[in-house]
């Protein structure tokens, strides 16, 4: 889908507290990674659970027009049929990944070792978005991409006619660029290696362990390695995909910030690789308990209780964690705005290329908010104002980006004056419950045609 329709004006106001259970929706990530790893195995793959975002209903049109059969059974349910590792059918038509950056750079590493051309588009936001990232480490497959000026989309791969296998080092923190190169490295002979300095979320390597692949991972002395064993078949899957961390963050925040509130958010995995945000809200004093920790598909999960949380103190996030909650710093800063005194976000650079620059965008949408930041190339530092302190009353751009624009709602529930989004449309991509699920919370939101 390359744009979405008419913008949808959307605006937050302080209202009661925000009370009850969140139910979010299921893994954007795993959920990606479901259908093509269903696509690349040969039989039936069934997934319950599955996110019916735009984002991920584009990679199922995807894995359709690379010749699986794709089917929704139910509510979340869908059943996949797999051509097998190496069993792609060239697409007939532009492969439009709409919103998604995950999407088009996995699917561009799974077809990328088989003999066949595929065009891909997205978006505007897409489209502005840099592939020479995962078009690189596909080239040493032998692959060749052709593409807009600085490696942008609309761009077609020629896919390798006889791959070989590849040792490639990821050059910036990104499970997209390791999966792509894992993806590819299914249909070379021999091993694929890629090292990675930070672990990112490696929600590909065990799913690929349960499609019945060779994979390793291990530290080493520049970091983690990752080593796949290519040509595998792949044995189809049951698959119940767990709710989704970086949905969770949204009501998780929300009820931090708005007084009185009290949210449980059921069942969210808490995969090291994903939970840094919650790790650093408790760090600042938020009211965020862990309820009936437990194991789950060799994951660990827990409900999360989520309490308004008036003494917040800001932070200095470690660098370090920067991977494990990289889509959650947008609304971290607003949370970073509720707290005392500063919250300081470094190493951060990957926040400038994700759906739209993300340090930019909060930046800007903060201080029409009345919050103080500071930013470089590669951090952002926000001066919270305490609970109850920012004034709000402003309108921020969403810039085709959901996590932008759910981050500024949550700001309008809890700041002194209504926060509006220009366009509430792309929060469809990855949580298109939001709307009713914070309004069953007890949230205020209005439309321009309510
Ligand atoms: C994702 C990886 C991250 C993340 C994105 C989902 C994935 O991107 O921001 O939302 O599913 O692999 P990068 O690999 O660009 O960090």
């Amino acid at each position: 889908m390359a744009s979405h329709g008419p913008a949808q004006k959307m605006t937050a106001r302080a209202g009661g507290p925000l009370v009850g259970n969140a139910n979010v929706p299921g893994d954007k990530s795993i959920s990606h990674r479901s259908l093509i790893l269903g696509a690349m195995a040969v039989g039936e793959t069934r997934i319950s659970g599955l996110l019916e975002g735009q984002d991920v209903l584009d990679t199922a049109k995807a894995m359709a027009a690379f010749g699986a059969e794709v089917t929704q059974l139910g509510d979340g349910e869908w059943s996949v049929h797999g051509v097998g590792v190496g069993g792609f059918a060239e697409p007939e038509d532009v492969i439009d990944c709409g919103n998604s950056g995950t999407g088009v750079r996995l699917i561009m590493g799974a077809m990328a070792t088989s003999p066949i051309t595929a065009t891909f588009t997205g978006d505007a936001s897409l489209r502005s978005r840099p592939m020479g990232r995962v078009t690189d480490p596909l080239a040493l497959f032998g692959a060749r991409a052709v593409g807009r000026d600085g490696g942008r989309l609309p761009m077609t791969i020629v896919g390798a006619k006889a791959p070989v296998p590849v040792d490639y080092r990821t050059p910036m923190a990104s499970a997209q660029v390791k999966s792509a190169v894992l993806l590819a490295g299914l249909n070379a002979p021999g091993q694929t290696i890629v090292t990675e300095a930070a672990a990112t979320r490696d929600h590909t390597e065990r799913m690929l362990r349960g499609f019945g692949a060779e994979v390793t991972s291990e530290r080493c002395d520049d970091g983690f390695r990752i080593t796949l064993t290519g040509q595998p078949e792949l044995r189809p899957q049951t698959i119940a995909v767990p709710r989704d961390p970086s949905s969770a963050a949204f009501p998780v925040c929300a009820a931090l910030i708005v007084p009185g509130s009290d949210v449980l958010v059921p069942n969210i995995g808490l995969n090291p690789t994903r939970a840094g945000l919650f790790t650093t809200l408790r760090e600042m004093g938020a009211d965020l308990v862990y309820e009936n920790e437990r194991e789950e598909g060799g994951e660990p999960v827990a409900d999360l209780r989520a309490r308004f949380s008036p003494d917040m103190k800001g932070i200095e996030v470690p660098p370090e964690r920067a991977p494990s909650m990289i889509d959650e710093y947008p609304v971290l800063s607003v949370v970073a705005a509720f707290a005392e005194g500063e919250t300081v976000m470094t190493d951060v650079h990957e926040l400038r290329v994700k759906e739209s620059d993300r340090i930019d965008a909060m930046a800007v949408g903060l201080r029409a908010c009345g919050v103080r930041v500071d930013e470089t190339e590669d951090s952002f530092t926000v001066h919270g104002l305490g609970a109850g302190g920012v004034p709000g009353g402003a309108m921020a751009a969403a810039r085709l980006d959901h996590r932008i624009a759910m981050s500024f709602l949550v700001c309008g529930l809890a700041a002194k004056r209504p926060v509006s989004v220009d366009d509430a449309g792309p929060i469809a991509t990855s949580f298109p419950i939001f709307e009713p699920l914070m309004r069953g919370l007890g949230a205020t939101f209005d439309r321009d045609n309510d």
